[in-house]
Order: structure tokens, then sequence, then C-alpha cells
């Protein structure tokens, strides 16, 4: 018989203070209008001094755990997304493990910027199904705002802080087609773009941490092309068909990105979950946030077909494609 992971609560967090677009405006040569129009973008959540990443993840992951009932004792694994990690090592989610009081099994962290979540979904779903892990806990969760050049508004716009969570739960199949549970995971990436969308510092370059840089333009064109790619792939290995999905639950970099992924595959806006207009683009943050919000107000129900995608640095990109 074979094993399924089930995604069995969800559970988001943002940080209190949000930053308006007029803020920015104040700080670089920009405006709510450009801002806006290009993006979607109105406002983010920007993490409090002495607010660090495994904060946002605890408090994302403690909403998820409860919501599913799972206690943390009862993890065997731990899955934290993320490209702004609390320390260079040790793993972020080592923190979380212990801070949850869980002290078997295991915790790393997956490392593919936007796509992140993604990744880490892929790769707890795979240990659930080689039987190596019957309770996990994946989480995306980032504090962009900390790598930003606040001078650069071309970039400084467009990013947030926050974290995301789910616990998947295996189970077994019982092959009446409708089965709960992620259906597949699709991962790609083509590091030639390595220096399209990177952070220009690290511990064994420059010894500092360094700041975001990217060639916006560039990524949005690979964006549109990987994600219609990824999707159309994750639909064709499950035999469907665009109107078979009931939510598509993207990685919200842009709403230009998200509309046209959306267009691509004929589906209304009204299936596809937003988030960016309020968070920006928290990263390996953004598709739990938004799956979370989904979940939260009653839009994704019981039995609905779920459809993630994220594309990131890298480049990375990925889509998974969940029957909740
Ligand atoms: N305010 C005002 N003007 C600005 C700003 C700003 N914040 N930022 C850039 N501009 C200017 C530029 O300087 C440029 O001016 P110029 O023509 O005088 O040189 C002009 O606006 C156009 O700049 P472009 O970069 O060509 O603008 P574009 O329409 O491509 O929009 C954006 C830029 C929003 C970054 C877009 O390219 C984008 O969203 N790309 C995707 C990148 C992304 O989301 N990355 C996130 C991580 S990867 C991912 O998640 C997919």
């Amino acid at each position: 018989m074979s094993v399924r992971s089930t995604i069995a609560g969800v559970g988001a967090y943002l940080p209190e203070r949000v930053m308006t677009n007029a803020e920015i405006a104040r700080m670089v040569d920009t405006t709510d209008e450009w801002i806006v129009e290009r993006t979607g973008i109105r406002q983010r959540h920007i993490a409090a001094e002495g607010e660090f990443t495994s904060h946002l993840a605890l408090r994302a992951a403690d909403k998820a755990l409860s919501a599913a009932g799972v206690k943390a004792a009862d993890l065997d694994l731990i899955v934290l997304a993320t490209a702004t990690p609390d320390n260079t090592f040790p793993a972020t989610a080592t923190k979380i493990q212990a801070e949850l009081g869980m002290s078997g099994g295991a915790a790393f962290d997956v490392q593919a910027v936007c796509s992140g979540f993604i990744y880490a979904l892929a790769v707890a779903d795979n240990f659930m199904k080689a039987g190596q892990a019957q309770t996990a806990l994946v989480i995306g969760a980032e504090t962009f705002s900390r790598i930003l050049d606040w001078t650069d508004r071309s970039t400084c716009v467009l990013f947030g802080d926050g974290a995301g969570a789910v616990v998947l739960k295996a189970e077994t199949r019982k092959g009446n087609g409708r089965d709960r549970g992620i259906l597949s995971t699709h991962l790609h990436s083509d590091g030639r773009h390595y220096n399209l969308l990177w952070v220009d510092g690290g511990p064994s370059t420059t010894r500092t941490v360094g700041h975001l840089r990217m060639h916006g333009r560039e990524v949005f064109r690979h964006a549109v092309v990987h994600l219609a790619e990824v999707v159309g792939e994750a639909l064709t290995a499950n035999g469907l068909d665009p109107t078979d999905i009931d939510w598509i639950v993207p990685h919200q970099a842009n709403r230009r990105i998200i509309d046209g992924t959306a267009r691509k595959l004929n589906l209304p806006p009204e299936r596809v979950i937003t988030t960016i207009d309020r968070h920006a683009n928290t990263s390996a943050a953004s598709v739990p946030l938004a799956l979370a919000e989904g979940i939260g107000d009653g839009r994704i129900a019981p039995g609905m077909l779920v459809l993630m995608e994220a594309m990131g640095g890298g480049f990375t990109w990925g889509a998974a494609l969940a029957r909740l």
C-alpha cells in the first residue's frame, strides 16, 4: 500500500510592523503609484529589531501544530525553507526543533530562495513516501528586510518578512482516486542564471552577509515561462486539466506574474489566492502564507485540489499539487 503525505494543519505569522509604499517613498525615489502599477504591492510587514527568522517560524509552526492537533513530540522531521537563516550555521531548523521541545528525528534547512517552500515540501513528501518520517513540519520563513539594500529602489520596494508552516502526516492510500494529500511535486533549477538574482555576499566569498541584487526584467521574463511550464508538467503528470484545479496558490513576487500564469491556465483571478498587495514578496514564506490565508478564511475547503508554484534565485522553480 503506498503512502501519501496529507496536509493536517497550516499556520502563518506576520511581524506586527507594517511598512507602506508611502513610507518607502520617503527613503528612495519612488511612488506608491509606480509600485502598485508595476507590482501590485501596497505594503509589507517588517520584523522588529531582535525578531529573527526563527521567531517568525516558531509562531507559524505553533499555529500549524495546533491546527493539526499534533504535539511537537510527535514530529520526526522539520524542514525549514529559508534564505535568511539566523546564523550561517547551524541550520535554523535545529533552533526551532529545540524551541519546540522536539529532541528526536531530524531538522535541517533547505535553500532555494523563493522556491524554497516547494522544495522543502518535496523533500518532506519524499521522506514520508520512503517511510523515513511519519509526521513532518515544513516551514517557509524569511526576514528579507535584513538583506535588502534600502538605497536601491529597484529591489527594496519588492520584499517583506513573514512565515508560514504546514504539518504533514503520512497516510496509507485507499486508492479511490480522491485520496487527500500531496499528489506530486516537480522541482527544477538552472544555475546558469545564478547572477540574475543573488546576494553579493556570503561567508566563503566576502565574509559579509551582503545585499540582494536583481536584474528584475530578466527574472520576470524567465518566471512567466518557467511557471507556465512547471504547472503544465504537474497537470500532465496527474492526468488533470486546468479546469480540475480549485485554487492556485502561487508564489507572490509580482501581481503581473501571478495574473500571467493564471491567464495561461485559463483560470479566472477568483481562483487564485493573492496576498502580494499586503505581504509583498516574502520569498519562501509566500506560498504557505497564502495557503494559510485561503484555508483560514474558508475559500480552500477539504477535498479541494490546490496547485502551488514558485520561482526564485538560482534559478529554481517548482510546483506541488495537493488535495486538501
Ligand atoms: N520606483 C520608480 N521607478 C523605478 C523603481 C521604483 N521603485 N524601480 C525601478 N524603477 C525604474 C527603473 O530605474 C527604470 O527606469 P529607466 O527606464 O529610467 O531606467 C524603470 O523604472 C523601468 O525599470 P524596469 O526594471 O525595466 O521595470 P519593470 O517594469 O521590469 O519592473 C520589476 C521592475 C517590478 C522589478 C519587475 O521587473 C519584476 O517584478 N520582476 C520580477 C522580479 C521579482 O519579482 N523578483 C523576486 C524574486 S524572483 C521571483 O520571486 C519570481
